[in-house]
C-alpha cells in the first residue's frame, strides 16, 4: 500500500511552513500545499530532509495523499483567503474528514463556517495558534476549538507537537465550534494590555527617572528573574539593550512611536463591548496604539502645556514603585481577560475551563509567564471564581502593592507621562472595591430626560420620579 500523509499544511508562508516542519520533525508525514507551488517547493528543497513530506501541486493531489479520515489544516491570510481555500477544498472531502484553520479567524467566521460544513459532515476545527513563527517550529500554545470527536482525532497530533511545560502539553480542547478562536483572541486582547503595561512601565522609568535603555533593560532583567518572569519581560530586556548598528543609538530610540496593528485586540474590545464585560486594560492598550499612530493629531497638539520633567528624587525608589504597579495592572488586565473567556463562554454554551486555558498559556505562547501557574492554581480550587483579584494570592499581592501602585498613578499625573493601563486598572480595582458607585447619580440623570426609571435600595419595583411636574414619586 503506498504511504498516505497522516496530516496536511495547505498555505507555507511563515506559519504554515514551520507548522509542517514541526508536524514532519515529530515524525508524521504531512501533506503540504500553497496556493503558488513555488513555496512547495522551496519548502520541500530546504527542509525535505527534515521528515517524510508530500508535495502536492494542486489541490486534488493534497487531499489524495491524505489517509481518511483526513485532517486538512488552513494557514493562510484570516478572513476572504480562509473562505477561498475552504470552498476549494470542501468539495473533495468526505463526511468524517476534519479542516482546521490555525489562522487568526474571527471566531464569528468560525462559527458559521463550522455551522455550514457540518451540514456535510465535515468537522471545522477554528484552532487558535500562538508563539509567531518560532513557536509554530519549536512547539506553540494551540487553542482548539470544534467537536469533541474531531479532537480525538487531531488532540493526540496538535499535543504533541505543541509546547511543554512540566510535560504538560500546550494544548486543549477548548470547547465547540469558536470556542478556540475566541479563547485565543482574547490571548492577543491580554498581551495587547501586557505590552502596554510594560511600555508604560519604560516610559516612567525613562523619561520619569531619567534612565537609559540599557539600564532599563537591566532592571527588566531582574525583573524577569521574579514574579513578573515571562517572555514579553525577557524579550523586552532584549529590546532595550539592542543598539542601532547605523547609528550607534538605542535601537528604541531610532524606531517611529506609531504601534500597529493586525485587528485581535480591536476585536476583543468590540466583543466585550457586546457582553458587557470591562475589559478596560485591553481597550486603554488599544487606544494607545491607535493614539500613537495619528500622526497628523499628535503633531496638531503637540503644543498643548502640561509639566514635562524627571523625578527630583532617586530613580530606585521609582523602579521598586513601577515593579509593583506593573504586577498589580497585570494581575488586573488577565482578571478582566479571564472575565471575558466566562462571560463568551456562558453567552456561547462553551463549557470553557478557565484552569486549563492558563495551563495551555504557560508555555509557546506570547503571554507565557510565570503567574499563569498561580492562575492555574486559582481556577482549581475555584472554578467558578467570580475575578482573579478576589483570590487569595492575588488579593494579597495587590493588597501589598497598591501603595506603590498609587504612588506610580500619581507621579505618572504630576510629570505629565501618560499611563493609562496603570490608571485605568487602578480605577477598575477601586470601582469593584467601592460600597457605593456613582452609578445610582447616573441612573438618576437618566430618570430625569429619559424616564428610563431607577431601582431603589429600600424596595422592590422600578420607580420614576415627575421630575416635570410634582417630582413625586411613581411606581412603573
Ligand atoms: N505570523 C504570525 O506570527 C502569526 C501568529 C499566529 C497566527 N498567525 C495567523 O496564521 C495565518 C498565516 O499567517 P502567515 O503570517 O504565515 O501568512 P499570511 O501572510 O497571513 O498569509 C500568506 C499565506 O496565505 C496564502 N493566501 C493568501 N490569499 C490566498 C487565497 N486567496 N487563496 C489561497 N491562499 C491564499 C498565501 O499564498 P501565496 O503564497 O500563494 O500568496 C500564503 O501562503 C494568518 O491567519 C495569521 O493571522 C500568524
Amino acid at each position: 500500500m503506498t504511504e498516505l500523509a497522516r496530516i496536511g499544511v495547505t498555505g507555507l508562508a511563515v506559519m504554515g511552513r514551520n507548522l509542517a516542519r514541526n508536524l514532519a520533525r515529530h515524525g508524521h508525514p504531512v501533506a503540504v500545499h500553497n496556493r503558488s507551488y513555488s513555496r512547495t517547493k522551496e519548502l520541500v528543497e530546504e527542509f525535505g530532509h527534515e521528515g517524510t513530506f508530500f508535495p502536492a501541486e494542486t489541490a486534488e493531489q493534497f487531499v489524495a495523499s491524505l489517509e481518511r479520515p483526513r485532517r486538512l489544516v488552513i494557514m493562510v491570510k484570516a478572513g476572504g483567503p480562509t473562505d477561498a481555500v475552504i470552498d476549494e477544498f470542501a468539495p473533495l472531502l468526505e463526511p468524517g474528514d476534519m479542516i482546521v484553520d490555525g489562522g487568526n479567524a474571527h471566531f464569528a467566521d468560525t462559527r458559521r463556517r463550522e455551522a455550514a460544513l457540518r451540514e456535510r459532515g465535515i468537522h471545522f476545527v477554528g484552532a487558535g495558534i500562538s508563539g509567531g513563527e518560532e513557536g509554530a517550529l519549536h512547539g506553540p500554545s494551540i487553542m482548539p476549538g470544534g467537536s469533541p470527536e474531531s479532537y480525538e482525532a487531531l488532540g493526540p497530533l496538535l499535543e504533541d507537537i505543541s509546547a511543554k511545560v512540566d510535560g504538560v502539553p500546550c494544548c486543549t480542547h477548548v470547547g465547540p465550534d469558536g470556542a478556540g478562536h475566541f479563547v485565543k483572541m482574547v490571548h492577543n486582547g491580554i498581551e495587547y494590555a501586557d505590552m502596554q503595561l510594560i511600555a508604560e512601565a519604560y516610559d516612567l522609568l525613562r523619561r520619569g527617572a531619567g534612565m537609559e535603555p540599557g539600564e532599563i533593560a537591566e532592571v527588566f532583567r531582574g525583573w524577569n528573574e521574579g514574579r513578573l518572569g515571562s517572555y514579553l519581560i525577557e524579550i523586552t530586556a532584549e529590546v532595550l539593550a539592542h543598539t542601532d548598528a547605523a547609528t550607534g543609538k538605542p535601537f528604541v530610540d531610532v524606531v517611529t512611536d506609531q504601534a500597529e496593528q493586525k485587528g485581535t485586540g480591536r476585536w476583543t474590545v468590540q466583543i466585550a463591548l457586546d457582553l458587557g464585560v470591562p475589559v478596560s486594560g485591553i481597550a486603554e492598550a488599544v487606544f494607545a496604539r491607535s493614539l500613537s499612530g495619528d500622526a497628523g493629531l499628535r503633531t496638531a497638539a503637540r503644543e498643548l502645556p502640561g509639566p514635562s520633567g524627571a523625578l527630583a528624587e532617586p530613580a530606585y525608589s521609582l523602579v521598586a514603585d513601577v515593579e509593583q504597579a506593573l504586577y498589580a495592572s497585570k494581575i488586573v488586565a488577565y482578571a478582566q481577560g479571564f472575565n471575558q473567556i466566562q462571560a463568551g463562554s456562558a453567552e456561547y454554551g462553551w463549557s470553557i475551563d478557565p484552569g486549563a486555558m492558563s495551563t495551555i498559556w504557560r508555555g509557546g505562547c506570547i503571554i507565557r509567564a510565570k503567574f499563569l501557574d498561580r492562575i492555574k492554581q486559582a481556577y482549581d480550587a475555584a472554578p467558578n471564581l467570580p475575578s482573579l483579584l478576589v483570590d487569595e494570592y492575588f488579593l494579597d499581592a495587590v493588597r501589598g502593592a497598591q501603595d506603590a501602585w498609587r504612588r506610580v498613578v500619581v507621579t505618572a499625573t504630576q510629570l505629565g507621562i501618560p499611563a493609562p493601563g496603570f490608571s485605568s486598572a487602578l480605577a477598575y480595582y477601586d470601582g469593584l472595591r467601592a460600597e457605593r458607585l456613582p452609578a445610582a447619580l447616573v441612573q438618576g440623570q437618566r430618570d430625569f430626560f429619559g424616564a428610563h426609571t431607577y431601582r431603589r435600595v429600600d424596595r422592590e419595583g422600578a420607580f420614576h420620579v415627575l421630575w416635570g411636574g410634582d417630582r413625586s414619586e411613581v411606581a412603573s
